[in-house]
């Protein structure tokens, strides 16, 4: 069997690509930064700590959730499915569905960070020697292919933990779930984390935790800047700040400026003014109606809920029509 760095297949996103997004995200007004570059090596690190913040609810639930169910899921998906994960990360809840899939005919986790990736295969392949593991290194929002299983698949099976899916506006949401769709063709599978609304004071402290974790990993995005693109943000003067926006049932997080300030990045300098917020992640959270109608307008049908007996979160298995 090929290792995972033989295996590898990627669409790593380049220097450029994040140079030119930033700087056009910090064009617009009001001034944003994609959230997907939270995502380093220190980001990733940082990001993994905070699913164990004891604030930091939707981790534990998920997990709970597939503890309990996995089982159930697994028949959902049937036999021989092949499985590919967007934002696969360590794959901690994979291992709770690989556990319980029926002869799966291949893994094929997709990630944009490639050292992670690579570790993480590479446990895997140790950890389930008879399975075929496909990493691909790509940003999942973006055209990637992934490579054919040497066993035919019966049924092809997003695996969309996480409630990633809250970090897409909604036109990215069904972008991505369409993107989805023509991943599995009809028939396949959707198995999705989506997150619940619930009392803004729950929502507020998971986005802004009494460690300063979350803190920490949304001022990671500036050291990036600084360090990757040669910018010169200074982090003594950008605060961190999570919000409730009751209108689009979202957490927003935001790096606000404490003073009038001028930051260089590529050639081109940036104004801020005193409290003026650069948003850097939306985290919307779903009712299982509003959910289902996105799911509806994407090509899939909602076949069967998970949830934690306080409904804060939910895993979907959704099937395409
Ligand atoms: C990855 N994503 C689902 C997380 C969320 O909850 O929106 C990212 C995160 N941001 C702050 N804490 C966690």
């Amino acid at each position: 069997m090929k290792s995972a760095e033989e295996a590898l297949a990627d669409y790593q996103p380049e220097r450029e690509r994040f140079l030119q997004e930033a700087l056009a995200g910090l064009a617009c007004e009001p001034k944003g930064l994609p959230c997907k570059y939270f995502y380093d090596e220190r980001g990733s690190a940082l990001f993994e700590e905070i699913c164990e913040l004891p604030e930091y609810y939707p981790t534990r639930t998920e997990l709970e959730i597939m503890r309990l169910h996995a089982k159930e899921m697994a028949t959902v998906l049937g036999k021989h499915c092949l499985l590919v994960e967007y934002g696969s990360g360590s794959s901690t809840k994979t291992r709770l569905l690989l556990d319980q899939l029926d002869s799966p005919a291949g893994y094929a986790p997709v990630d944009i960070s490639r050292d992670h990736l690579l570790s993480t295969a590479n446990r895997l392949a140790a950890d389930y020697p008879g399975l075929e593991i496909l990493p691909v290194c790509a940003d999942f929002t973006r055209p990637f292919e992934v490579p054919a299983s040497r066993i035919r698949p019966e049924c092809v099976a997003v695996y969309f933990p996480g409630s990633t899916i809250g970090n897409f506006l909604p036109d990215g949401a069904t972008a991505l779930l369409r993107a989805a769709h023509a991943e599995v063709g009809p028939g396949g599978m959707l198995l999705i984390g989506v997150d619940l609304v619930k009392r803004p004071d729950v929502l507020e402290r998971a986005y802004d935790d009494s460690a300063g974790v979350t803190a920490a990993f949304n001022e990671n995005l500036l050291v990036r800047l600084n360090e990757e693109l040669g910018a010169d943000f200074d982090l003594e003067r950008f605060s961190h700040r999570a919000h409730w926006n009751e209108a689009d049932a979202r957490i927003e997080m935001h790096l606000v400026s404490s003073v009038d300030q001028q930051v260089r990045l590529g050639g081109e300098v940036i104004e801020f003014a005193a409290g003026e917020a650069v948003c850097t992640e939306h985290s919307h959270k779903y009712t299982l109606e509003n959910f289902a109608t996105l799911a509806d307008a994407a090509g899939f049908d909602v076949e069967r809920i998970w949830t934690d007996p306080q409904r804060w979160f939910s895993v979907q298995a959704l099937r395409a029509r």
